[in-house]
């Protein structure tokens, strides 16, 4: 049924065969296998003493190809044994033997499992002599840069950027995550389906080689940094970023749906009807998530079907859609082309004269409009290379007679792929076009009588029991909650990934008794008016969870580092340092919350203290559900702001409030906007 050539299969939780659970180490020395490190020392402390001069020899081999590829060989063949493959093990033996030989310490080459990660191109679990060649000449590469950085005469010719100085943290990826199995290898590096060792929570990591990084480092740190920011439920969530020397780690959610080139097939084969109606429903939610993101400064400059994925692969009539692989495009990709994108998706400028601007995705989205419509029977370029997709983009050679059937489709997908840039549609135009009328989905889908059931066991709990709600959920796999996401979906009409009273009130018009609706908007959102998608899932989960024991119990077993349960001073000190905590009781000192607790009548908290301390609801909180709503925060209002750097609240006044992202700017952080997250920083003074 496809023409379409990458079928990604959606991806399994199976083990990956490499990491049958985690194998003892064993490392091959000069053709001996050693199961212990110390072993292996004492072993090559015996061994032939390998010469300096080999140091002057492996700079020129460096130089000479073929002279490279006869020293790989014969390293090949002493490690990776009969099998002729490497394993992680026996790479661990060839780190030792090269470090050796270049008088320096294996580690000088970083950890030798991402090393493995990173030359498996194959993603079979072991380096062939090829890959191996590759990994090599990257050994060899590092020391001579390593060298050179010390040379004050080739600072200026430094290789890989450094980002030891920027605020991004360092952590060893094969410490903190289980590599499962490879889901892809890109132009900037892998894609892993992992495992949280800490949690156990799957998720996806992906490597950004920072050689291939081509922008200043300040930059490339910003658009990671943004990437943590972007919070919006069809916008693959990114739970963190971090680096070694090799490379940067963005960790983010698992989709297990497979992506938009198989979504059809596998909606049909569920015996869903594949019509207008249904296609709208998929491409209206990628609207949805690009719109996100060009309101957050962030073009995404490769869409296409493999960069859109199906968060589930339960309810294929209506497939909850997120879109992955944004950003960090411009800073990052080497490209064969010259050009950074997908032939095929790229529009005539960007083929032209290298410009991306967010009309580019809009063209990239046309393109792939066309191409979902005709079931990937037909493609809106239907070239085999390069050469031939480049010159039918520049012409806009696009064959329109497979959409002439749905004359209003054919004329919205004309428009986004129109050959001047400026004159196609922004997002917000190609979701206010005709055909989603026509097609049945332009409105938002009404409210489901089980998710206003759940909206009504929301509750105010107290502020420390959502804050380390908040943090747990924030480590959570949130779009797997469907109906969570769903509801989120209704309510957030105008997809701007924050839900405002307005919106809130609308949606639930008519279908919920009026002071429900009041006390419904104060708990989600509290004096700013307006709720974010993260904030949204935690308070309803919270509510769905609230009342569970077993829920507390984890909490209170994280926080019970000591195991030995119960809770003491430092523990607790360690509890407000979190995070999430600290924004939410940002003006709780550690002695009340331990007065609290009744830390301080007894040296320490027990679990029942602890639950009593987080269901318990202070006066406040409860005559809250009595009184109306403080009114939203305006422009001109005396406030205090919580200051981090000062831990302390300060005057200040409102300098502006942004109506459509619930923004807003204080006259003590002049430029700054606050957005809605941040707002339980600002209190009324
Ligand atoms: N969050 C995710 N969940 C499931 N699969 C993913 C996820 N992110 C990436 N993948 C898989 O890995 C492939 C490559 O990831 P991507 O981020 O698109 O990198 P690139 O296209 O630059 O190699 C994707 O096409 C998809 O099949
Ligand atoms: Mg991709």
């Amino acid at each position: 049924m496809y023409s379409h050539g990458s079928h990604a299969t959606p991806i399994s939780t199976a083990g990956y065969a490499m990491t049958p659970g985690q194998p003892p180490a064993v490392y091959v020395y000069q053709g001996q296998r050693y199961s212990d490190y110390q072993q292996l020392q004492a072993a090559m402390q015996q061994g032939p003493s390998l010469h300096r001069s080999g140091t002057t020899s492996w700079a020129d081999v460096l130089k000479d190809k073929s002279a490279l590829e006869r020293k790989v060989h014969e390293l090949f063949v002493q490690y990776a044994g009969a099998d002729r493959k490497l394993d992680p093990a026996e790479l661990h033996g060839l780190a030792i033997g090269v470090g050796q030989q270049l008088g320096v310490d294996p580690i000088a080459f970083g950890d030798i499992r991402t090393l493995f990660h990173r030359f498996d191109f194959s993603g079979d679990g072991h380096l062939d002599e090829k890959e191996t060649f590759h990994l090599i000449q990257y050994m060899l590469r590092v020391h001579r840069d390593m060298q050179q950085k010390r040379s004050a005469q080739f600072a200026q010719r430094q290789h890989v950027p450094d980002f030891t100085a920027a605020s991004i943290p360092f952590k060893q990826v094969e410490q903190a995550f289980d590599l499962q199995k490879k889901l892809g290898q890109g132009g900037q590096g892998a894609v892993y389906l992992a495992a949280e060792r800490t949690t156990q929570q799957k998720r996806v990591v992906k490597f950004y080689d920072k050689s291939c990084a081509n922008a200043p480092v300040e930059d490339i740190v910003d658009e990671f940094n943004l990437l943590t920011k972007l919070d919006h439920p069809k916008i693959a969530r990114v739970y963190e970023v971090f680096q070694d020397h090799a490379y940067i780690y963005v960790v983010s959610e698992p989709y297990f749906g497979g992506d938009l080139t198989t979504c059809a097939q596998r909606a049909s084969q569920n015996g869903v009807a594949l019509n207008q109606n249904w296609l709208a429903g998929i491409l209206r939610q990628v609207c949805a998530g690009i719109l996100y993101l060009h309101n957050n400064r962030c073009m995404h400059c490769d869409i296409k079907e493999p960069n859109v994925m199906i968060s589930g692969d339960t309810d294929w009539q209506c497939p909850n859609v997120v879109v992955i692989d944004f950003g960090l495009a411009r800073d990052f990709k080497k490209s064969s082309t010259g050009v950074m994108g997908t032939p095929g998706y790229m529009p005539p400028e960007v083929w032209t004269q290298g410009i991306w601007t967010i009309y580019g995705d809009i063209f990239s989205m046309g393109s792939m409009f066309y191409n979902m419509y005709c079931l990937h029977q037909r493609k809106a370029f239907e070239g085999t290379t390069i050469p031939q997709l480049q010159a039918q983009a520049c012409q806009c050679a696009v064959d329109w007679q497979p959409l002439s059937n749905c004359p209003s489709f054919q004329h919205l997908v004309q428009q986004m792929m129109q050959p001047s840039f400026k004159a196609r549609p922004k997002v917000e135009q190609v979701m206010m076009h005709d055909w989603w009328r026509e097609a049945g989905k332009e409105e938002t889908s009404p409210i489901s009588n089980k998710a206003i059931s759940d909206l009504g066991k929301l509750r105010r709990t107290t502020d420390l029991h959502r804050a380390l709600m908040t943090d747990m959920v924030g480590r959570e796999n949130l779009t797997q909650l469907k109906e969570l996401n769903d509801l989120f979906a209704s309510m957030d009409a105008d997809h701007s990934g924050t839900v405002t009273e307005a919106e809130a009130r609308k949606a639930l018009k008519n279908r919920m008794p009026p002071a429900e609706v009041d006390k419904l908007v104060q708990t989600l959102m509290g004096d700013t008016g307006c709720v974010t998608y993260s904030r949204f899932m935690a308070e309803m989960i919270a509510a769905k969870k609230a009342d569970n024991d077993e829920v507390l119990w984890r909490m209170f077993k994280e926080l019970d580092v000591d195991n030995n349960n119960s809770l003491d001073a430092n523990e607790i000190r360690a509890m407000l340092q979190k995070q999430k905590v600290r924004e939410i009781m940002a003006d709780r000192t550690v002695t009340d919350v331990m007065d609290r607790m009744g830390l301080n009548r007894t040296g320490n908290v027990s679990f029942q203290d602890f639950k009593r301390a987080l269901e318990t609801v202070q006066g406040e909180v409860e005559s809250s559900s009595s009184t109306t709503r403080p009114q939203t925060l305006r422009e001109g209002d005396k406030v205090q702001y919580f200051s981090s750097s000062y831990a302390c609240w300060m005057d200040t006044t409102i300098a502006a409030v942004d109506t459509m992202t619930g923004n807003m700017q204080l006259q003590c952080k002049p430029g700054y906007w606050l957005p809605p997250e941040e707002h339980h920083k600002v209190r009324r003074a």
